[in-house]
């Protein structure tokens, strides 16, 4: 099974917290993995939304992001990421296995005692390189232009792939902030992906775009064109443009 959902029992806590040690014991346990294994919160910049971000590694073992995430609704019609994953494995199994795609591998309902916190924990294989927006900086910092407009038309391009395989549903959140790139292997991971399939204003390309448009200020209006224009003609050149 490449997706499961279960629940985590937080037994005296009242909160998930991966360093805990009595909560640390049990996630290793549940997740298969030596008691000895690693685990840390991340610093810095860990996103807007989430409850906690942690990693995790094991001996021998690829590298974990454990995800907390809140589980109320932005809207009565919005399912929560734990039922947008559900719906998304059944509809696109495959895409759990897709290597472009960090989706999570197991999903955890945490909770304890009566008034103990309740949230879902999503756990994911980390992916490789480093942030797009971190790459794209330290790049434009040793002025690679080549290789950033480079990246620009891969990525519009694997963007492309993306919508064409998963019969055009948005990722949703498509930025610099939510899409990994291995340099050394010219791969792309897309992550943040809790809201994949439902409904926005509007669309990836449009969206990755407004992103892009917020750097004209520090790189110039015509250097941010242009690495549109990249973007989207390798879109347009992918299989996803019908
Ligand atoms: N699969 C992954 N591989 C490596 N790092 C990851 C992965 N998933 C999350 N992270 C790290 O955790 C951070 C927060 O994750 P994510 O973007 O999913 O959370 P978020 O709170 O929804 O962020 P946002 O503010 O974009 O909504 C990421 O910026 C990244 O540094
Ligand atoms: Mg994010």
């Amino acid at each position: 099974e490449i997706f499961s959902m279960g629940k985590f029992d937080l037994g005296a806590e009242s909160k998930f917290d991966a360093l805990r040690p009595s909560i640390k014991a049990r996630l290793l346990e549940v997740l298969g993995l030596a008691p000895n294994a690693s685990v840390w919160a991340m610093t810095g910049c860990r996103g807007g939304v989430n409850e906690g971000i942690w990693f995790v590694k094991a001996h021998g073992r690829p590298e974990l992001v454990l995800k907390l995430v809140k589980i109320t609704r932005i809207a009565t019609n919005i399912p929560t990421e734990a039922e947008n994953f559900a719906r998304l494995y059944k509809e696109h199994p495959a895409a759990f296995s897709d290597p472009l795609l960090a989706l999570p591998f197991k999903a955890f309902r945490c909770s304890g005692r009566p008034g103990a916190k309740e949230n879902d924990l999503f756990v994911i294989r980390k992916s490789a390189g480093e942030r797009l927006a971190e790459w794209l900086a330290s790049k434009l910092h040793q002025q690679q232009f080549d290789v950033v407009l480079r990246m620009m038309w891969d990525l519009g391009a694997r963007l492309s792939e993306y919508h064409s395989r998963y019969s055009h549903l948005q990722h949703g959140d498509f930025t610099l902030s939510n899409i990994f790139f291995d340099e050394s292997r010219n791969q792309f991971a897309f992550i943040d992906l809790g809201g994949m399939g439902i409904p926005t204003l509007d669309g990836d390309v449009e969206h990755f775009s407004k992103s892009l448009a917020l750097l004209e200020k520090k790189h110039g209006q015509p250097r941010v064109a242009e690495w549109d224009r990249a973007f989207r003609q390798g879109y347009a050149h992918g299989t996803g443009n019908t």
